[in-house]
């Protein structure tokens, strides 16, 4: 391919012209570019969700590592299935077994993380156009590779229990109405990241009889299900179905993301699908992580390792909510997650996240912007907040340096004539913002028989009946 000298000369990217179309939908993710900001030790990052892997017995994990290779290198080190281990595939049966799953080894296809999962499931699913389905907001990874696929993802509204299978229902009406293909609709139903809210047994089932009423496939992305601060793991989505779900899950919150081992669980031909794709993917996934997660979960307490997680992010989740109490100078509601590592803040009216991320890192704290979380350019007045990986301490003051930050924007308007109220926690917000319906016609959310409420409003619990991450 000859690259014309005039683009040599400047700096321009000389292969612009040469790139597939899909790498046009294929940008930086919002949480990565904000990692060299986020990462100054000034900084208090309430941005990235990194999960705290402090606490786990490492002398203990180096020495099984180390004999693994003494005693197993020729075949540890080597190329294995396309599938994964076989061992590691009974395990992961025994880990889904505790949300209620009964899965048989051989519909477990082993991944790169769970990302890669959800690269081979659209890539199986997806043709440039097809829709998936996105409850909103959504996992930005999860939306970069749909993205990276052509799909055209349409949001669902969520409520305080999560995706509303009313409007998933009128979703899927709509679209089919208009010719559209609806491939599968994508649901984190477990302390969801960005919101940290958690979908009721009852809604689950919901959907679930929705899915079945419109015959729709459920990718139902379950990486935090374990860690409940307030709650026990509830049934997954997966264990009332085995045939309608497609369920992802992985070791990287539970276990360490460093080893970069995910699983999906599958209806048997999606699993051949699978396994194809991986095979072309990749060859195998890394044999060695297997077996080195395999010797942890045999050698180790792995479920008090799990406690004892729970615990340690139940101070951090208790030291932002306080922080957020004690802090917050303006209207503003955020949800109270009963486990996994996120809060999601509505700001009031007329404020901006993006606008605001560089006034706070003067300020010396970070968060990510909730636009990120939304294909069409909602979640303007939203931020994510994490609190899984500083201390409570450092949580606790970048809530206090937040509250400047707010309280300062709101003097600001205030001086131009804005009439925003100060030391006034509104309960009236919205803490998730209407999806675009990306349909034209009528309107999934003139359709939507009830619109999205602020968690806080209601108790801001994903379950009035538990309590968790
Ligand atoms: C909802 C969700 N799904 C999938 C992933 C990917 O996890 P991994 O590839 O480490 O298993 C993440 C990571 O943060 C996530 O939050």
């Amino acid at each position: 391919m000859g690259v014309p000298e005039k683009r040599r000369e400047t700096n321009l990217d000389m292969y612009s012209d040469a790139y597939a179309e899909r790498t046009s939908g294929m940008v930086a993710s919002a949480v990565r570019s904000l990692f060299s900001v986020a990462n100054r030790p000034e900084v208090v990052s309430l941005a990235g969700g990194m999960p705290n892997i402090a606490d786990l017995p490492l002398d203990s994990i180096s020495d099984s590592v180390a004999a693994l290779i003494r005693e197993h290198g020729p075949k540890v080190m080597q190329y294995g299935a396309a599938q994964g281990e076989p061992r590691i595939r009974e395990q992961i049966c025994d880990v889904m077994a505790l949300e209620g799953i009964t899965g048989d080894p051989d519909d477990v296809v082993v991944s790169c993380g769970s990302q890669q999962m959800l690269d081979l499931v659209t890539r199986t699913f997806i043709d440039p156009g097809d829709v998936i389905l996105a409850e909103a907001p959504s996992y930005v990874g999860a939306l970069g590779t749909f993205r990276a696929y052509q799909a055209q993802v349409i949001h669902v509204a969520m409520d305080e229990h999560g995706l509303e299978p009313e409007a998933l229902r009128h979703a899927v009406l709509t679209c089919r109405a208009q010719g559209k293909s609806v491939k599968f609709v994508y649901t984190i139903p477990n302390f969801n990241n960005p919101t940290g809210l958690t979908q009721t047994l009852e809604r689950r089932r919901e959907i679930l009889a929705v899915a079945e009423e419109v015959d729709l496939l459920i990718v139902e992305d379950n990486p935090y299900g374990l860690l409940g601060i307030d709650i026990d793991p509830l049934p997954a989505i997966r264990s009332l179905d085995s045939e309608r779900v497609i369920y992802l899950g992985s070791f990287s919150k539970t276990f360490a993301p460093g080893f970069r081992v995910g699983w999906a669980l599958a209806p048997g031909p999606v699993k051949d699908k699978l396994i194809l794709g991986q095979e072309a993917a990749t060859l195998c996934p890394p044999v060695f992580s297997q077996f080195a997660i395999s010797t942890y979960l045999e050698t180790w307490d792995w479920q008090g390792q799990i406690v004892k997680f729970r615990q340690m992010y139940r101070e951090r989740r208790d030291a932002m909510l306080r922080g957020l109490d004690d802090h917050m100078p303006v209207a503003a509601t955020w949800t109270k997650p009963q486990g996994g590592f996120f809060v999601w803040m509505t700001l009031p009216e007329g404020f901006d996240s993006q606008q605001l991320l560089a006034r706070a890192v003067t300020h010396r704290v970070a968060y990510v912007p909730g636009d990120a979380f939304y294909i069409d350019g909602l979640g303007t007045r939203n931020m994510r907040l994490s609190y899984c990986f500083p201390t409570p301490e450092q949580i606790y003051e970048g809530t206090r340096r937040l509250g400047e930050v707010l309280k300062e924007e709101a003097e600001l308007r205030q001086t131009f004539g804005f009439v925003d109220s100060l030391d006034n926690k509104s309960t009236s917000t919205p803490a998730l913002d209407s999806p675009s319906t990306g349909i034209t016609g009528p309107s999934l959310e003139s359709l939507s028989p009830t619109s999205p409420v602020a968690p806080s409003e209601t108790g801001a619990t994903a379950s009035s009946h538990r309590t968790d991450h």
